[in-house]
């Protein structure tokens, strides 16, 4: 199977039960606690939440979550999941490359696994969303892996070029996860 990248492949991936197996793992990083812990927003937005279990756990530690994926499989997954009560967050079906149904601003926002699934010209858009979704100072956590599932290369210097001018790369924090040489990057958006 090809690296998937269109919302129709996660959506097959998610229905079959091989969205579960890759990615949702529900252990919470120890990254994005830190990341909740050091910066204490009130209004958070994460980028390709999947089935929504990072939201969750933000919304449960009293943070107003907006999540967004563009399965809309994953999202009737997380959306169920709300309707039995155990999770909070607003999900919406949406595109990280075009967000023009999510209204800001946020404190802080986060991706986990999405970015590196982008080609390089829906980088720059995902780059520009997020930059106009964050207040100024507000700060952007991304988890990708060094090599995208589409053979491209993600490093501190491509994750610089693709934010700036908007944002200040301020950590790169080189960690493997899920088996996958990656990084956790913090990127602060500079005042207007
Ligand atoms: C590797 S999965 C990670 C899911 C979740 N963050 C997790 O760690 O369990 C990547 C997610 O990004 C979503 N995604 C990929 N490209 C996207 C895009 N252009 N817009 C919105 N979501 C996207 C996929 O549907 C998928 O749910």
């Amino acid at each position: 199977m090809s690296a998937p990248d269109k919302n129709t492949d996660f959506d097959e991936a998610y229905r079959s039960g091989v969205g579960h197996l890759m990615w949702t793992d529900a252990r919470i990083p120890k990254e994005l606690n830190a990341f909740i812990q050091e910066t204490s927003p009130e209004k958070a937005l994460e980028l390709g939440c999947g089935i929504g279990l990072f939201s969750d756990y933000c919304a449960k530690q009293g943070i107003h979550m907006t999540a967004v994926d563009f399965s809309a499989v994953a999202i009737e997954k997380a959306l169920a999941r709300a309707r039995q009560g155990y999770t909070s967050p607003e999900f919406h079906v949406g595109d990280v490359t075009c967000l023009d149904n999510i209204t800001g601003p946020f404190d802080i926002s986060f991706d986990i696994g999405c970015f590196h699934c982008l080609d390089q010209s829906n980088q720059k858009k995902y780059a520009s969303e997020v930059a106009r979704l964050l207040k100024p100072g507000g700060t952007h956590l991304i988890w990708a892996m060094d090599s995208s599932p589409s053979g491209l290369t993600l490093s501190p210097s491509v994750i610089n070029d693709v934010f700036s001018p908007n944002f200040e790369l301020i950590s790169a924090e080189k960690k493997r996860r899920r088996f996958a040489s990656s990084h956790w990057y913090r990127l602060s958006k500079k005042p207007a």
